[in-house]
């Protein structure tokens, strides 16, 4: 046993981490037949705190729905476990990731009968997501499709999704770029691969709607908020690739990425190649937001140490 292994609840339990066992036989791993969430933990004058950790969490159990995956713990109960990981795990746990999955039954049939399934949350330090990207992120378009809301749920985090994400990240990084732009099956932006996208064309901020094939990002929905409280007008409206390569400002927004300013797409600028006016308005507040220093988005924001182990 290690000492300072990190902490998983695993099942109701708060283990070390290498006292976690997990069949081989497991059908999440065959088929990636789970789901998962992302949340991120700051510093703020009142102690550490997870941002929109109740939206995650009914997030998670609706992902879990559309699988049939069975949860058996409340928002409340997965809430308290949250901070349990986080307390036990430290200050430099920064990234949380619950994952529900279906184990094994001894067989690998796709019927998968009588599968049990299991519910971890950990912790990992992630610091910034996307290196080097405060001078703006640079984007290629996957040859890749993103599946279309027809072939799998996009509005759940569904972990075998996450493999048309993974290809186009990595085509990304092969190409020198830090991010993938992905187009939806009718050829119009969806998202990137594990961000929302959003553009400002003459003051105005437009992003995709859910029905063009996207996640329904919670930091998506915590910049439109701010972003119509500053004065904007948002809408969602299907974007093409074309109107991106002449937008004014392009960012993308995520649990991991926070608020990314994009800087080229395909190798062209977008606007004068920096982050924008309004881009690093809505980043500021956002920033502020999660630092606790926002009274207007408290609300936000939960206190990691406020209930006893
Ligand atoms: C495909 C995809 N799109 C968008 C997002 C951004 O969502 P959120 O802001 O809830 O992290 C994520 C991250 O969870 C994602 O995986």
């Amino acid at each position: 046993m290690t000492a300072n292994a990190a902490k998983v609840w695993f099942d109701g339990k708060l283990l070390n981490e290498d006292k976690v066992k997990v069949s081989i036989l497991s059908y999440g791993l065959h088929y990636g037949w789970g789901v998962y969430e992302g949340l991120r933990v700051y510093d703020t004058p009142r102690g550490r705190e997870v941002f929109r950790l109740r939206d995650h969490m009914v997030r998670f159990l609706n992902s879990a729905k559309v699988l049939r995956l069975d949860i058996p713990y409340s928002v409340d109960q997965l809430s308290s476990a949250v901070k349990a990981v986080c307390r036990a795990n430290g200050p430099r746990a920064d990234y949380i990731r619950p994952l529900a999955f279906y184990g094994e039954n001894g067989d690998l049939s796709l019927s998968a009968l009588n599968v049990p399934t299991h519910v971890a949350i950990m912790t990992i330090h992630m610091g910034k997501y996307i290196k080097g990207g405060s001078a703006g992120a640079s984007l290629i378009t996957s040859s890749w499709e993103k599946p279309t809301s027809r072939s799998t749920s996009l509005t759940a985090k569904i972990c075998g999704n996450y493999v048309n994400s993974i290809i186009a990240k990595k085509e990304a990084l092969r190409q020198g770029a830090d991010e993938a732009l992905m187009l939806n099956h009718s050829g119009l932006v969806a998202e990137a691969s594990a961000e929302n996208v959003f553009m400002v064309r003459n003051g105005k901020i437009y992003t995709p709607g859910v029905s063009d094939g996207l996640l329904e990002g919670i930091t998506r929905d915590s910049v439109m908020v701010i972003a119509r409280d500053l004065g904007y007008t948002v809408e969602e409206r299907s974007i093409t690739r074309a109107e991106l390569l002449v937008a004014d400002e392009v960012f993308m927004t995520g649990t991991a990425a926070e608020i990314q300013p994009v800087r080229t797409l395909d190798g062209l600028p977008i606007g004068k190649s920096v982050p924008g006016p309004i881009t690093k308005r809505i980043q500021s507040v956002f920033s502020k937001a999660v630092k606790g220093q926002a009274e207007q988005y408290s609300h936000w924001m939960d206190l990691i140490d406020e209930m006893p182990i």
